[in-house]
């Protein structure tokens, strides 16, 4: 089947309803975990580029190796729908709650700098002319919080620059660049009553946490467009929304499924809350927000059920 001409409006659709997919690992916490990324284990992910939303990131895995550009694109591979962050108070004052994570994963020696972010609740505008990276010129940050582990990865903390020029400083963006000599586990954990984030560093392979942080900081996701300085003067972030999409930025979204192992994440859950993901259809809309869009999607489903058809004719394939 050709593909839609309207290559800036792309957009994948595999799953009919997004579900997310948090199991509850206790009765407080939401558990996420992806030994690897790959065709078996991406289906519930969701990849962001400048031009493209794909739901169901295994879509790029098919043996008919589907819209490789998305691949070398840079961009973001998410959870589905949204994690709650915090939530406001009735009296519009501070948060009535904020949830702590904690986020554990490997970037293997080879890869380049690979991303943990924290957006907001919605991808950033497709065709942005100041990419996802933002204009690099509106930052408020002076000096981000950065720090070496010797032998093993540098990390830098700062914020996501893809909402710009609206919001150019939002969430949290941890860049972990491997030195190439070795695997690095890295180990972020966000303490919401202290507001402070600690970033830990060391040895792949199954080993504990080293006990002493490499970094931490002063963190404070919520105060939405209020700029968060720390007592140190660094500027941290301007906060992200109640709820927000949760993954990884690279260079290339290859980048990420190839660099990244290991991941965990554990998020504080709020009492007697029932997790929802954002439907499918909602972000499309609000991402795309044109016929030409809905013209892709549908031809793309097409795709794929035809695709699916022909896979079963060849044989007795489950799927
Ligand atoms: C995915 O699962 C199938 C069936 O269990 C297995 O044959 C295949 O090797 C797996 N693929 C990967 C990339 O692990
Ligand atoms: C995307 O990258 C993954 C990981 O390297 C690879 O397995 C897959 O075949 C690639 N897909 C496309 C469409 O290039
Ligand atoms: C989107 O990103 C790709 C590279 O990742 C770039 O080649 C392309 O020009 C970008 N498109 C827009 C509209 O910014
Ligand atoms: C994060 O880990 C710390 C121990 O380092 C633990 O006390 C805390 O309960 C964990 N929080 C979450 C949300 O997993
Ligand atoms: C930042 O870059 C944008 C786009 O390149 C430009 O429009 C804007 O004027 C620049 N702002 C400053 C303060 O230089
Ligand atoms: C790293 O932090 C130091 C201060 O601790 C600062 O001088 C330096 O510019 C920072 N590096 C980057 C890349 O932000
Ligand atoms: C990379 O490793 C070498 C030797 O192991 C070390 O001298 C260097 O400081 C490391 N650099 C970074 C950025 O970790
Ligand atoms: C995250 O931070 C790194 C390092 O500062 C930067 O190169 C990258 O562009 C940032 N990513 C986003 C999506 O803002």
């Amino acid at each position: 089947m050709a593909r839609s001409p309207q290559h800036t409006a792309l957009a994948l659709v595999l799953l009919c309803a997004a579900t997310i997919m948090a199991a509850p690992a206790t009765a407080d916490v939401d558990s996420h975990s992806f030994p690897v990324f790959d065709a078996n284990t991406t289906d519930v992910l969701w990849v962001a580029t400048n031009e493209t939303v794909v739901q169901g990131a295994s879509l790029l895995f098919q043996p008919e190796r589907p819209f490789p550009e998305v691949n070398a694109s840079e961009g973001f591979l998410v959870l589905p729908g949204q994690v709650d962050l915090w939530r406001a108070s009735d009296d519009g004052g501070l948060p009535a709650r904020e949830a702590s994570f904690n986020t554990s994963f490997t970037v293997e020696s080879s890869a380049t700098p690979v991303s943990f972010v924290i957006l907001l609740d919605r991808f950033p505008t497709f065709n942005n002319p100041v990419g996802l990276r933002g204009a690099n010129n509106n930052s408020n940050t002076g000096a981000v919080p950065n720090a070496t582990a010797d032998g093993l990865a540098a990390v830098e903390v700062g914020t996501v620059k893809s909402y710009a020029p609206e919001s150019p400083d939002v969430g949290l963006n941890v860049t972990v660049t491997p030195n190439g000599t070795a695997d690095a586990a890295v180990w972020i954990e966000y303490d919401a009553v202290a507001h402070l984030l600690r970033v830990y560093v060391g040895a792949a392979g199954g080993e504990q946490r080293p006990a002493k942080a490499l970094l931490d900081t002063p963190l404070s996701l919520a105060g939405q467009g209020t700029a968060q300085t720390s007592p140190t003067g660094f500027f941290v972030g301007q906060g992200t929304t109640q709820t927000a999409l949760v993954g990884f930025f690279a260079g290339t979204v290859r980048d990420i499924f190839d660099g990244v192992r290991d991941w965990d994440l554990t998020v504080d859950r709020f009492d007697g809350n029932k997790k929802k993901g954002t439907s499918w259809w909602v972000i499309l809309i609000a991402v795309l927000g044109s016929v030409v869009a809905a013209a892709a999607i549908v031809s793309l489903v097409v795709w794929r059920f035809v695709s699916r058809r022909r896979a079963r004719s060849m044989g007795p394939t489950k799927l």
